[in-house]
């Protein structure tokens, strides 16, 4: 039973299928190929606009990568406190800036606050050559605490940074989470919200290694494709990372399988309520968290249950993180059920 994390999982077959479909013969290279051209027009029907998108290989370079688009070395970047970019990264987001400077924000399940944000940026002195100047506000859908953003809400935090002169990036390593839960259309979701660039996640969904990066602006794109190759994101052999997000969302695979995801963990919450656990969050999509005594944490591990603590023990109990996958096996949720339960 393992529950630590959607990456702990392998590949989905249709992607591992089409990806050696595509070994075969010779193709040109550096995502010249016929394959990579034609996620230009898959991508853009799948967001009812003409969107530039640039596959790369792992989420930590699609979001430095975006946010160093937007983000000049003087530049403020807004985002959670438990986000990704802010305690995951290794410093990426300021790397690939050359410098930028984080500001954390608070927000309930890892969601910014609007007012919260407000103040922070309200805090940087605009023209003054001793502050950091505000350029990206960073939101991740779904959030670390597998809550979403609604429409709305994405609206509001966009018209506060477009207030500001800044741009909106959305960490999507979950996007399709996300949209499981939410039901619109990834248009919806994005553009026509605000958002100016995306990480669209496609490896914790059934990738084998493989996000891209999408404008919903031509203009906006600017020097992206010369950072992408000096940030060693521009793959020789593109065909094997652009086949994977064709399979991804062609035929609805992407929502089917985050689908899956978000389900097991209803199913894993519906349990654990029955049970009286206490969970510290409500999930949306497909991670919960929750609280249990020390002692009930060491037995489910005993029993086989891998997940990881949360937050540290506190009065004899501690918040866990439960993530389940589009391969967790059903019986995954039954067996952690019955261990909490004994
Ligand atoms: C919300 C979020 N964004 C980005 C990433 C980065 O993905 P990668 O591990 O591919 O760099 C992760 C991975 O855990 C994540 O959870």
């Amino acid at each position: 039973v393992n529950f630590t994390s959607d990456n702990t999982y392998g590949v989905a077959p249709e992607i591992l299928a089409a990806i050696n479909a595509a070994n075969t013969g010779t193709v040109p290279s550096y995502g010249r190929d016929s394959g990579t051209h034609r996620l230009k027009e898959l991508f853009s029907r799948l967001f009812e606009r003409d969107v530039a998108v640039f596959p790369v290989i792992s989420g930590t370079a699609a979001n430095a990568l975006s946010l160093a688009t937007f983000a000049p070395p003087h530049g403020a970047i807004f985002c959670h406190a438990e986000s990704h970019s802010m305690v995951d990264e290794c410093g990426a987001p300021e790397f690939y800036t050359h410098g930028a400077k984080l500001i954390e924000v608070g927000g309930a399940n890892a969601k910014l606050d609007p007012i919260l944000l407000e103040t922070a940026i309200a805090r940087l002195r605009k023209g003054d050559s001793h502050s950091v100047q505000p350029a990206v506000v960073t939101i991740t859908q779904a959030t670390e605490r597998g809550a979403v953003y609604t429409v709305q809400e994405v609206q509001t935090i966009s018209r506060l940074a477009k207030g500001h002169g800044m741009a909106l990036h959305m960490d999507g390593a979950r996007f399709a989470n996300a949209l499981a839960h939410l039901k619109c259309t990834p248009a919806d979701l994005t553009w026509r919200a605000g958002v100016d660039v995306l990480s669209f996640g496609a490896t914790k969904n059934g990738a084998l290694g493989a996000e891209a990066v999408v404008f919903f602006d031509p203009e906006c794109v600017k020097d992206f494709e010369y950072r992408r190759m000096k940030g060693g994101h521009l793959l020789s052999k593109m065909r094997f990372v652009s086949v994977q997000l064709e399979t991804y969302i062609s035929n609805g695979l992407w929502l089917r399988q985050a689908e899956r995801a978000n389900a097991l963990t209803a199913k894993l919450v519906a349990g654990l309520s029955a049970a009286g656990v206490e969970i510290t969050n409500q999930p949306q999509t497909n991670a919960v968290f929750v609280r249990l005594p020390d002692e009930t944490v060491a037995r489910l591990r005993k029993g086989g249950a891998q997940f990881y603590d949360w937050e540290d023990s506190k009065d004899g109990k501690t918040v866990i993180r439960l993530v389940t996958s589009f391969a967790t096996p059903d019986e995954d949720v039954s067996r952690f059920l019955s261990l909490v339960k004994e």
